[in-house]
């Protein structure tokens, strides 16, 4: 499993750019409370970073006027935020019931031998990451992947290769 407990610092300050400023602006009037905007917020951030680093919750915590700890709470639970550098194709398997019964271990297992990466890993070339996720919603057609959050679904391992082959 991947630790999604500890937030990684650039040693540079965070902010958006004039573009998700602008957004940022649009939407927080949506919100009568104003920490509905946090998840849509962490969202921009890693959209313009490709991660969420320390800076960027302490951004956000001060831009929405509430405290880092409750950011941090909402980008370490879902997965769908990255808490670290991610590869250029950044590969998510289910590892609940449903996708572990139907054989996630598979793909897991493929990707370290010809990948050489274990979840939270990235791979030297900086083209793959793996990261091991609860149940995406999908259990019907297990076992379910994503590749930079686009859903492939009833993944046996051949059809993973094929995937993977379009990936490179
Ligand atoms: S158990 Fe894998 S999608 Fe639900």
């Amino acid at each position: 499993m991947s630790d999604r407990s500890e937030l990684l610092s650039t040693g540079e300050p965070f902010a958006f750019d004039a573009e998700r400023d602008a957004e940022f602006e649009r939407l927080i009037v949506r919100y009568p409370i104003r920490e509905s905007m946090i998840m849509p917020a962490l969202w921009m951030a890693q959209e313009q970073q490709g991660w969420i680093s320390t800076e960027a919750i302490e951004y956000i915590a001060e831009r929405i006027g509430t405290f880092p700890a409750k950011v941090f709470e909402l980008a370490t639970f879902y997965t769908m935020y990255q808490l670290k550098p991610a590869g250029q194709y950044h590969i998510c398997v289910c590892r609940t019931l449903s996708c572990w019964l139907r054989d996630k271990q598979a793909i897991v297992d493929y990707l370290a031998e010809e990948i050489g990466i274990r979840p939270g890993q990235i791979s030297e070339d900086g083209r793959f990451s793996l990261e091991e996720v609860e149940c995406l919603g999908h259990c019907g057609t297990a076992p379910v992947v994503q590749v930079n959050g686009e859903f492939h679904e009833e993944m046996d391992l051949e059809k993973f290769k094929a995937l993977l082959a379009t990936l490179e």
